[in-house]
């Protein structure tokens, strides 16, 4: 109990800390050095990817010459909300973020559009009307669940016997977890053999990965492939697999999204036996759409981003040049 009171007040102190610092030295009014003003609102650190997006987004800001104001939410909506109140405060030129979940955004959104600040939503979408928002710029998460749906019916198209999987979802409510479930199960749907015994959710964390993976080895003796929604979910679910004394990616094939260097490692060495990939370097384009809009220029509503895929053979040969 105490251990959780400290780790709650340590958390509420960093999003504070996170927010006050975006707001350091500021006077209400933009940087005053004519540079553009970026108010960015990160979901959190849960996985290699966010950290890895995180980092193409500060050294973009920087190579563009962009004052970034970033903070990180923690994974909870509420701090993004008021890191967006906060950088509709600071009249910053444009605010940008990353929504933890898909609703609940209707009302922030609309201060931001009565300041006049326009938004881009960056690698995931919400559910409120279009014209909140100037662009959605991001992976198509339907396609990549499809991807590793597709994968499975292939991999498995001569097995005669049921084949049983058990998939680990991202964060409830969040996009890439209701549209990869969403693509990956019309995807199997062609292979009547293929069934979801049991899915539950992981929270994108390799810690609750391992967890629910735990969970589910006790309770289901006949698991044949795992689907989790990403690499560190299912880093986690490798460990829980190796405790129980099986060989991960042979007794129990792995496939996962993202692609970040530990997923791709365990990939090259045959504990994963599929990734579909998510990229997080959207800084790129991040700031140039930034620039865009502030310049009043038109840009796509939907900007999405180039993806691969990877067997093991594909891991090995990419490893040694794989940036994130
Ligand atoms: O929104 C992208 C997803 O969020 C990534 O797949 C996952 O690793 C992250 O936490």
């Amino acid at each position: 109990m105490l251990k959780r009171l400290i780790v709650a007040v340590a958390g509420a102190s960093l999003a504070l800390t996170a927010l006050s610092a975006c707001g350091s030295g500021d006077d209400g009014s933009g940087s005053g050095s004519g540079k553009l003003v970026l108010g960015f609102s990160q979901v959190g650190a849960e996985s290699g990817w966010r950290t890895a997006n995180t980092k193409s987004i500060q050294e973009a800001a920087k190579a563009a010459g962009v004052d970034l104001k970033f903070s990180d939410a923690q994974q909870k909506q509420e701090n993004q909300i008021a890191a967006i109140r906060s950088f509709i405060k600071q009249k910053v030129d444009v605010i940008a973020f990353s929504p933890v979940v898909v609703t609940g955004w209707d009302a922030v959104l609309k201060e931001a559009k009565a300041a006049d600040i326009p938004v881009v939503l960056t690698d995931r979408a919400v559910d409120s009307d279009a014209s909140l928002y100037v662009t959605f710029l991001g992976s198509d998460f339907v396609a990549e669940g499809k991807k590793a749906g597709d994968w499975l019916v292939s991999e498995y198209k001569d097995a005669k016997e049921p084949v049983n999987i058990v998939q680990l979802e991202g964060t409830v409510g969040a996009a890439p977890a209701i549209d990869r479930k969403k693509g990956f199960e019309q995807a199997i749907a062609a292979a009547p053999n293929l069934k979801v015994i049991a899915s539950q959710s992981g929270d994108f964390t390799r810690a609750k990965g391992k967890e629910v993976m735990q969970a589910l080895l006790k309770a289901h003796k006949d698991i044949d492939v795992l689907f989790a929604h990403n690499d560190d979910m299912g880093l986690g679910a490798m460990q829980a697999i190796q405790e129980a004394g099986l060989t991960p990616g042979k007794d129990i094939k792995i496939v996962t999204v993202d692609a970040v260097k530990d997923g791709m490692q365990a990939l090259a060495d045959g504990k994963f036996n599929f990734i579909v990939e998510c990229n997080p370097l959207l800084g790129g384009q991040l700031m140039d759409t930034a620039k865009k809009v502030k310049a009043g220029e038109k840009v796509e509503k939907r900007i999405v981003t180039v993806e691969t895929v990877f067997d093991q053979a594909k891991a090995k040969e990419a490893l040694p040049t794989r940036k994130y």
